[in-house]
C-alpha cells in the first residue's frame, strides 16, 4: 500500500468529516469548520492517503503574533493506526511551522489518551500545564508545547527530550 502525506482540498472534505466521526464521534469537526481550515485559515491542513484514499488529517494553525502554530487535530481513520501516519503527519506540521516562520508548536490532548500523549512526548513536546474539565463530559487536558529552536543548518529544529533533533 503507498502512503503519502499531500495538503487537503474541498475534494476531501468528505472523507475528512467521516475520519473525525470515527475518532471522536459527535466532537468530529463540522464539514463547515473543516472548509473554513482548508480554504481560509492562517495554516495548513495535512492528509494522509492510502491508495490515494484520505485516511488521516492533521490541522494546524499558524498565530502570528505568537509566533506559534498550534495542532488543532490529528486523527488517522481506526483501520489505519499504527502504520505511522500519526507521526508521518506530525512531521509535516513540524517542517511547515519552521517554514512558516514559527518558534513553537502547541496543542491540547485529552490526560487519558496515552497514544496522542506517546507520540506527542516523543516528538519533543513537553506538558506546560493540565487544563481541568477541558473537554466535554469533564476530560482534563494536558496543553503541550515544543519548542522550535534555530539550527545552525537550516530552519529550525526541535530538540527532543533526550537532546536528539529531530
Ligand atoms: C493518536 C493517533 C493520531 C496516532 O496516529 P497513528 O497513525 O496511529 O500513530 P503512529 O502509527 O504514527 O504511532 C505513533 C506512536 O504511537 C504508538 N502507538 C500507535 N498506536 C498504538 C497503540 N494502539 N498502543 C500503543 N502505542 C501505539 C506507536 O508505537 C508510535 O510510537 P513509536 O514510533 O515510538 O513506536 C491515532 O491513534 C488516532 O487518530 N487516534 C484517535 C484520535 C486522537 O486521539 N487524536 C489525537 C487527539 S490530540
Amino acid at each position: 500500500m503507498k502512503t503519502i502525506i499531500t495538503r487537503a482540498t474541498r475534494e476531501d472534505l468528505p472523507a475528512l468529516v467521516e475520519i473525525g466521526k470515527q475518532c471522536f464521534g459527535f466532537m468530529g469537526s463540522s464539514r463547515r469548520q473543516l472548509l473554513y481550515q482548508i480554504t481560509r485559515a492562517k495554516g495548513a491542513v495535512f492528509v494522509a492517503r492510502a491508495d490515494g484514499k484520505a485516511v488521516g488529517c492533521l490541522v494546524c494553525l499558524t498565530h502570528a503574533a505568537r509566533k506559534s502554530s498550534r495542532i488543532f487535530s490529528l486523527a488517522v481513520h481506526p483501520e489505519m493506526q499504527g502504520r505511522g501516519l500519526g507521526r508521518r503527519l506530525l512531521k509535516e506540521a513540524f517542517a511547515y511551522s519552521r517554514s512558516a516562520g514559527m518558534r513553537a508548536i502547541t496543542l491540547e490532548v485529552k490526560t487519558e489518551n496515552t497514544v496522542a500523549y506517546w507520540l506527542y512526548r516523543t516528538s519533543g513536546f513537553s506538558i506546560v500545564e493540565t487544563l481541568p474539565q477541558y473537554y466535554f463530559l469533564g476530560y482534563d487536558a494536558y496543553r503541550m508545547r515544543v519548542e522550535l529552536y534555530p539550527s545552525r543548518r537550516s530552519g529550525l529544529i526541535p530538540h527532543l527530550p533526550n537532546g536528539d533533533r529531530l
